[in-house]
């Protein structure tokens, strides 16, 4: 298995202020595939994601990647972590103002030593044309394609996307999932994303529901359509 995640607890705060966000999570997911994480706000989706993504420390339980634990780890191993396996999509892209495209890309490229042929990712992802130019300059689904493209540039074996798609509007979202759906083929990439879309999670391997810091439903989808096929996104 290549994503094993057992007994996963978190809480924030406290004494009386602390709560209890992760209740218990077990989930495992096969190397290469795409699953989704559905509920309603506030279920704790993001902190799952988080620990997963060694964004926060865990507290009790363990997330396993490829067989390494994440249990225990200091800052500076945590960060070595997210370098070596991890790339993450963020609904409000997260790009530096002050760089170009292409800065935006490379700074990501420098974290690691195999990266992904960087002209080659440009082709992909549709942005050989604006490398030049700065974030304020694109449309949100071009910079939400800048942002896969500083994701996948240090070649991570895991995607975590948290709501990749919930600033944009249906087509934009439609290419976006597109073309997520081409990496994972293209480059065997794990993908793991949360969204509020009802339909999203057809075009997944499994599917996962959360309610109140638990795993509800955790199914393979047998019937996966491509995600060019999804309707009323
Ligand atoms: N850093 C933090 N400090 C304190 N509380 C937090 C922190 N991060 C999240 N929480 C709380 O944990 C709970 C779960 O938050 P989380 O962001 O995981 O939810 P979510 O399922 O992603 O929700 P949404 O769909 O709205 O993004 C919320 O009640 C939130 O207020
Ligand atoms: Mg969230």
């Amino acid at each position: 298995m290549y994503l094993e995640v057992t007994g996963l607890r978190k809480s924030y705060g406290t004494g009386e202020g602390r709560q209890e966000v992760l209740r218990g999570v077990d989930l495992t997911m096969e190397r290469g595939t795409m699953a989704s994480i559905v509920g309603s706000s506030g279920c704790g989706k993001s902190t799952l994601l988080n620990c997963i993504g060694a964004l926060e420390v865990i507290d009790e339980g363990d997330v396993r990647i490829d067989g390494k634990s994440l249990k225990g780890l200091g800052k500076l191993e945590r960060e070595r972590y997210r370098r070596e396996n991890i790339g993450y999509v963020f609904q409000f892209f997260n790009l530096l103002a002050d760089l170009n495209v292409r800065d935006n890309i490379r700074v990501a490229e420098r974290l690691t030593d195999e990266p992904i042929d960087y002209a080659a990712l440009l082709d992909q992802l549709g942005l050989a044309g604006i490398e030049k130019k700065f974030p304020s300059q694109l449309s949100g689904g071009q910079q939400q394609r800048v942002a896969i493209a500083r994701a996948l540039a240090k070649n991570p074996r895991l995607l975590l996307c948290d709501e990749p798609t919930g600033a944009l509007d249906s087509t934009t979202a439609k290419d976006t999932l597109i073309l997520l759906e081409k990496i994972n083929a293209t480059f065997g990439t794990t993908i793991l994303m949360v969204t509020h879309n009802q339909v999203i999670p057809q075009m997944m391997q499994q599917n996962i529901v959360m309610r109140d810091g638990r795993i509800i439903e955790n199914s393979i989808n047998e019937r996966r359509i491509p995600a060019e096929a999804l309707e009323d996104l």
